[in-house]
């Protein structure tokens, strides 16, 4: 399987986690908003009278597919780093879940939790029926401490290898792959024909004397990404065995998962199909893979639709299904408003039950990472936006996805998807 990891950094390992306040966001359509250098001031609040809360349609029941939720509150997925680093569940994932739980939300979603069965850093998995175990006992902890009033999604994620940045000299050692192209290049750029014929050594050591500038001359876009940001597997990568066999992979991957929840008694899953990942890579703009799955945004949405029918077979008709996914991309020429709304039409057509928007949390706007660590796709313009805090710009952290959010809504209401009488 592709994706196994070599770091050892909570966080950075899968990319999931908090971040750290970044830099300027991208409002979609507009130019680059600047890094505010102080806090967004917030409103004063206060909470609402027991009346003015039952008055909300906030607090108002809707059904979700088969399922009655009680509360439109929801508490979306985010990882604790509770789990071990074999991603089994521990009493401080309990205890987690159980605080949540506390407050009844609507629906509490857990954590991504990956499907393959390979080591993931302390992610939660679901990638094998051992785990069952300890999933099990969240939903009983959630469901008791709710009393039946929480609705318990379950988020499930794949995500391809990325590997800490190594050093200049590491990197032409162990992981630079010379090609007659590079001895031609280095040839023209120093003048010097004798490096057509020079050892593999010699020619590495050379490259790794020259600067940045140079050296772009001579890599490949994607040899200079490794060497400045630290090897990251793409969904392009065809190349790959793994890579190019994830549409035959990942449907059965995602079904397996998705049955385990089900057996452990969550309420439903959430498909991840957000942020840095593998399902939002071949949603993206940038996936341009040749075999049918990438390109035109049909074939770009044709993976995930695969993925959520294999699913819904083996779960069926009746089990929550949803996913969540971005309303913008957020990077400059990545997916924006009017890939989203058609993403969503089709997700609401093939019958998912709900859809959850967030919007950025990608590579490719991440910051260079020092070396010894992996790239955090939570750190760069699409990061803020991820999670904006109050070092974003106006309007504030508060809301900046409702308006893509609605976009989306609407276009799911226009295409006559949604179930507005049937509470
Ligand atoms: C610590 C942390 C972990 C997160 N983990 C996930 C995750 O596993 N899956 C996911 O879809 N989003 C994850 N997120 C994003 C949140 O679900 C949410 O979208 C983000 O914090 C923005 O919240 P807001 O919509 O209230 O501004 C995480 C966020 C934080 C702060």
């Amino acid at each position: 399987m592709p994706t196994a990891y070599d770091t050892t950094m909570p966080g950075a390992e899968t990319g999931l986690g908090p971040a750290p306040t970044g830099s300027s966001p991208v409002q979609p359509g507009s130019a680059p908003v600047k890094k505010v250098s102080k806090k967004f001031p917030l409103a004063p609040v206060r909470w609402p009278t027991a009346q003015e809360a039952q008055a909300r349609v906030w607090f108002s029941p809707i059904r979700i597919g088969q399922s009655l939720v009680e509360a439109r509150t929801w508490v979306p997925a985010m990882v604790p780093w509770r789990a071990t680093e074999d991603g089994v569940v521990t009493p401080q994932v309990l205890e987690w879940y159980e605080r949540y739980a506390r407050a009844q939300p609507g629906v509490l979603v857990v954590e991504a939790t990956g499907i393959r069965d390979i080591p993931s850093g302390p992610l939660l998995r679901i990638g094998h029926d051992r785990f069952l175990d300890g999933l099990k006992k969240m939903v009983d902890v959630v469901h008791r401490t709710s009393k039946g009033h929480t609705r318990f999604f379950i988020q499930i994620i794949d995500f391809l290898t990325i590997r800490r940045r190594v050093p200049k000299e590491k990197y032409f050692e162990r992981f630079f792959k010379l090609t007659d192209a590079h001895r031609r290049r280095l040839a023209q750029l120093t003048n010097e024909p004798e490096w057509g014929e020079a050892t593999a050594h010699a020619v590495g050591e050379k490259l790794c004397s020259l600067a940045e500038a140079e050296l772009g001359e001579i890599l490949t876009a994607r040899e200079v990404e490794t060497l400045q940001m630290g090897y990251r597997e793409w969904v392009t990568d065809l190349d790959l065995p793994p890579i190019r066999e994830l549409p035959q992979v990942l449907p059965g991957l995602f079904a397996d998962a998705a049955e385990r929840a089900q057996k452990a008694g969550f309420d439903g899953v959430e498909l991840h199909y957000a942020h840095a990942y593998t399902m939002a890579s071949f949603l993206s703009r940038l996936n341009t893979r040749s075999d049918g799955y990438g390109g035109p945004k049909e074939n770009r949405v044709r993976l995930p639709l695969e993925v959520f029918a294999a699913v819904r077979a083996r779960v069926g008709a009746d089990y929550v299904v949803g996913c969540r996914y971005l309303s913008d991309e957020i990077f400059a020429g990545g997916n924006r408003i009017d890939d989203a709304v058609y993403f969503g039409v089709e997700f609401a057509k093939a019958g998912m039950d709900f859809l959850s928007i967030s919007r950025g949390g990608k590579f490719e706007d991440a910051k260079q990472p020092r070396i010894g660590e992996a790239a955090y796709p939570y750190t760069g313009e699409s990061g803020l936006e991820c999670m904006p805090t109050v070092h974003i710009s106006a309007p504030g952290p508060f809301g900046r996805n409702i308006s893509c959010t609605q976009q989306i809504r609407q276009g799911v209401r226009a295409a006559g998807l949604t179930r507005r009488a049937n509470l």
